[in-house]
Parts: C-alpha cells; sequence; structure tokens
C-alpha cells in the first residue's frame, strides 16, 4: 500500500517528485507559477517546447530547474479546471503512479492556488490519491531475479494543500483500493495455487480479521442439500468444490434484508470433456474472477465499515476432463430441482451458480441479488474489454448500476433478456430436462443469463453481470496495468454507497 501523508504547505528541502496542475491553456497552479518564476520561465518553456498546454490526463516531465531540491518536476494536465472532476484526478494520479512506479521517490502533489474545479479540492486531492494507490499495483511474488530498476518502489503520497475533508474520503477510498487489489492478487494467481480449498483459506485469512463472517460448505454438505449441477462440474477434478459465504453486517440490525452477491469461481477451467483449445487456455485461470470480485467487495465494505448487511457467496470449482468428468449428455438435477442436460460441459459457469443462487436466496431470502461471471466468450464479442455486460429483470436496479458504474468508470451496458418463456428463455428448453446448459451459437449471453433467471424467486429484483471481458484487459489504462482490472468491486462499492447504506 502507498502511505498517504497530508501536509499544509510544501517541504522546500524534499528530493521528492513534485506534481504541480496545470490548467487547459496553461494555467499554471500557485506552484508551478512560483517554481516558473524562480526559474527564469524555464517551466513555461519546457511546456511550450512540448506543445503542453494543460491537456486533459496529460503527464509532462520536466527537468528540475536548479536551485530546486526536488529531483523530478510532473506538470499534471487538469484540462478545463471548470470541468475536471473526481475522474480527472483518480486518472491523473494513476498515470503519476505508472510514470513513478519504479523510481524511489516520495510523489508530492501540490493542490494550493489551482483554479476553481467541478469538485471540491478536497475531492480532487482525495481521488488523486486513491489514483495512484490504484495503479500502484503489481503482481511480482514470483519473479525472483528482478533487477532493482524494474521493482515497484513508489511508497509514498503527500498531498500539499489539501483541506481537511479530503483525509477522511481518501481513507476510506484506501480500504475501497485494498478490495480492488485483493481481487486481482485472485484474479492473477495460477490454477495450482489457487483452487477451491486455497481460495477459501486466502479469503478467511483477509476478511475474518476486517469482521466478516465466513461459512464454507464442503462436497459432503452440497451432495445433502443436493447441489447435483454445481458438483457436477466438480466431479473431474481432485479439488474438491467449495460454496464460500461471507457476511458483513455494518447496520446494527441481524435482520436487515440483506444485499446478495454470487460470483462464479471456477479456479480453471478447462472446459471438461468438451476441452477447450490449447491456444489461450492458460487465460482461463482468471475463471474465478466473478467470485474474486465478490471477494474483493467483501473486502472494500467491511474495511470502510459500510453501513450496510451484504452477503457474497463464491461457488468454488475447478473444470477438469478425466474419467470421472461428466459427459455431454449427461442429466443432473440442480439444488432448486430443475434438471439440466449438460450438452457442453464447457457452458459450466451457470451450473455453478444455478445452485450457489439457490442457496443464497433460500439461506439469506435477499430482495436484491446480483451476480458476477466471467460468464461467455460471446459478452467480448459483443463489448470488447470495456463494458460489461448487464442483464437484469428490474429496469430501476439497471438504472442504478449504470450510474454507479459511470461515477467510478466500472462500465457497465444493458443486454436484452425475456421474461421466464420469452423467445430467448425457449432457446435453452430441452426435449429430454427441463433445460440444457446450451443455446445456438447466437446470443450465447443471452441464452446463459437466461439459464440464469429460471433460478430467480418471485420478487427477487436480479441483475446478472457477465465480466468476461472487464476483467482482464490487454492493455493498461490509467488506473490499471494490463491483465487484471479489479472490475466491481468499485462499481458495487458505489452501488453500495449510493443506496444500500442506512
Ligand atoms: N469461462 C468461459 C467464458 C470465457 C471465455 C471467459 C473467454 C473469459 C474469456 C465459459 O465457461 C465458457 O467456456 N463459455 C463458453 C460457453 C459455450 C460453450 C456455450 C464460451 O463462451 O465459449
Ligand atoms: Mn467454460
Ligand atoms: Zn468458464
Amino acid at each position: 500500500m502507498t502511505s498517504l501523508a497530508f501536509a499544509a504547505s510544501r517541504d522546500m528541502n524534499s528530493p521528492a517528485a513534485l506534481l504541480l496542475f496545470v490548467g487547459e491553456g496553461g494555467q499554471l497552479s500557485e506552484g508551478a507559477r512560483n517554481l516558473d518564476a524562480a526559474s527564469q520561465g524555464q517551466i513555461g518553456r519546457a511546456m511550450k517546447a512540448a506543445n503542453f498546454t494543460g491537456q486533459k490526463g496529460k503527464l509532462l516531465e520536466v527537468l528540475a530547474p536548479s536551485g530546486t531540491a526536488a529531483s523530478r518536476i510532473l506538470l499534471a494536465g487538469l484540462g478545463d479546471p471548470a470541468k475536471a472532476d473526481a475522474r480527472t484526478f483518480e486518472d491523473l494520479g494513476g498515470e503519476a503512479a505508472a510514470r513513478l512506479q519504479t523510481a524511489d521517490v516520495e510523489l508530492v502533489a501540490d493542490f494550493s492556488g489551482i483554479a476553481d474545479l467541478a469538485v471540491g479540492t478536497d475531492v480532487g486531492a482525495a481521488h488523486f490519491a486513491h489514483g495512484v494507490e490504484l495503479r500502484n499495483w503489481r503482481f511480482d511474488v514470483y519473479r525472483t531475479r528482478l533487477k532493482d530498476d524494474q521493482r515497484a518502489k513508489l511508497a509514498k503520497v503527500t498531498l500539499v494543500g489539501a483541506p481537511d475533508a479530503a483525509r477522511p474520503l481518501a481513507e476510506r477510498l484506501q480500504k475501497v483500493a485494498a478490495g480492488v487489489h485483493f481481487a486481482k492478487e485472485l484474479i492473477t494467481e495460477p490454477g495450482n495455487i489457487l483452487y477451491p480449498e486455497s481460495f477459501v483459506e486466502r479469503v478467511r485469512a483477509k476478511v475474518e480479521p476486517l469482521g466478516v463472517k465466513v461459512t464454507v460448505l464442503d462436497e459432503k454438505e452440497l451432495k445433502a442439500l443436493g447441489a447435483g449441477s454445481m458438483l457436477g462440474v466438480a466431479q473431474g477434478s481432485v479439488r474438491p468444490a467449495r460454496l464460500l459465504a461471507m457476511e458483513w453486517n455494518g447496520t446494527g440490525n441481524p435482520d436487515a434484508s440483506p444485499l446478495a452477491l454470487v460470483g462464479k469461481g471456477v479456479t480453471f477451467d478447462t472446459g471438461g470433456i468438451s476441452i477447450k483449445p490449447a491456444p489461450g487456455m492458460e487465460d482461463m485461470k482468471w475463471d474465478m474472477g466473478g467470485a474474486g470480485a465478490v471477494a474483493g467487495i467483501m473486502v472494500a465494505l467491511a474495511g470502510r465499515k459500510a453501513k450496510a448487511r451484504v452477503v457474497g457467496v463464491c461457488g468454488l470449482v475447478e473444470n477438469m476432463p478425466d474419467g470421472n468428468a461428466q459427459r455431454p449428455g449427461d442429466i443432473v438435477t440442480s439444488m432448486s430441482g430443475q434438471t439440466v442436460e449438460v450438452l457442453n460441459t464447457d457452458a459450466e459457469g451457470r451450473l455453478v451458480l444455478n445452485d450457489c443462487m439457490t442457496w443464497t436466496q433460500r439461506t439469506y431470502k435477499p430482495m436484491v441479488m446480483l451476480d458476477f461471471a466471467t460468464l461467455t466468450g460471446a459478452i467480448i464479442v459483443s463489448l470488447a474489454h470495456h463494458y460489461a455486460g448487464v442483464f437484469s429483470n428490474s429496469d430501476e436496479l439497471w438504472g442504478k448500476l449504470d450510474a454507479a458504474g459511470k461515477a467510478v468508470n466500472d462500465l457497465v451496458w444493458r443486454q436484452p433478456l425475456s421474461e421466464p418463456g420469452g423467445h430467448y428463455d425457449q432457446m435453452i428448453d430441452s426435449p429430454i430436462a427441463d433445460m440444457k446448459n446450451l443455446g445456438p451459437r447466437e446470443g450465447g449471453s443471452i441464452t446463459a443469463a437466461q439459464f440464469l433467471q429460471r433460478y430467480v424467486d418471485e420478487g427477487v429484483e436480479w441483475a446478472h453481470v457477465d465480466i468476461a471481458g472487464a476483467v482482464w484487459r490487454p492493455k493498461g489504462a490509467p488506473l490499471h496495468d494490463k491483465g487484471a482490472t479489479g472490475f466491481g468491486v468499485r462499481l458495487i462499492d458505489r452501488l453500495v454507497a449510493d443506496h444500500f447504506e442506512s
């Protein structure tokens, strides 16, 4: 974690990397103006030479003028200051962290005397620090030969001239970032390290100290409950399945109606007997991204002591081909009693989620249930990696998710869903069982969602979030490097803050 400090004014003898803000058209903040004057206009000349006019999101590194103790100067473009909002500052924090991650310096960002912004300087400063923290994450545990200049060293950020109100907000956002980082860690770990049992232990060690109640069901208990759908997926693996339930109650009322989150946790998806092609199969280590997001959300909410009751349930299995694996054509009976013809063992996520959804509704009686899953390759075809697809039986819930996503840049896009019995729903009718786990090639993400909808109880507001694309990105962005994104954690933190906290 990047440690965070606040200072009323800048320490002129500090060898830190100094970041100064510039509004579009070259409007220098007070600190930048002073430095420009003290260096006979060196800042202005450097900006001119680099065509830097304070464009939004742009960083310009300037050779530190002689006479300043600062080792590096970064100018950060705000665009039109009157439009600079929390996200503008977050992105700049992220860009600065990406730039300085392997540098052995303290980052000092000077917020004194910047032009009037779309948000208070307190909000801007806190979100700048959040951006630094989000981007300053690396997964180097298995890199034993890292050279010193490749090692992450950025460890301290000081916010100068930020109003006092920035402090509690920044601290709250640090807790949320811890949840994002935990999700990314789980998603990045390979399948030999993270499998159902080790996933449970890793998560338990993280969330129990935060006051989260953990319940774990093993295969014997799942069998007794009739979780034939989930266990059918697990039966080809030597790693036994687990259902992991986490409960955070910050309301003080043990009977408060909870928000329920369900995550697909396929710790490795080979496809099973309907085996996947070899190229790219390694990507299927992050087929537990839904469960990773749910665990990360619990870390964020418990960490910041959210005044809400939230339960997170992860369905953990490994999907393997084996002499004991389930066959295409097998018929399994789910916990709900509904039967499924398993036409393709690679459409396994829905077979895990359905039993977890049934158990969650029976156990916690939620009024609202969301599930997160790397469910279909088809959603990547539709939306690439920029948006997660949302399927919901509630316009209102969709609207809340959309707004939360826009606020934190975890973007979601609504996809179509039929009523039970409607045209998309009919596409998964089976001639021999209640439903099949596979529709035609067309509309693959929709039929997957229709399958899940058949497990939603009457009256429950539900949304399915297909994060197959959003969980992992081939290209970096200001707030994350290429790889795991931690998608979903900030989205649900925001949704809870806006609609589920008393
Ligand atoms: N885990 C995959 C979906 C996936 C694909 C996630 C690529 C992330 C990246 C899922 O279990 C799967 O295999 N889905 C199949 C469904 C098909 C057999 C109906 C798919 O998308 O091809
Ligand atoms: Mn699969
Ligand atoms: Zn899968």
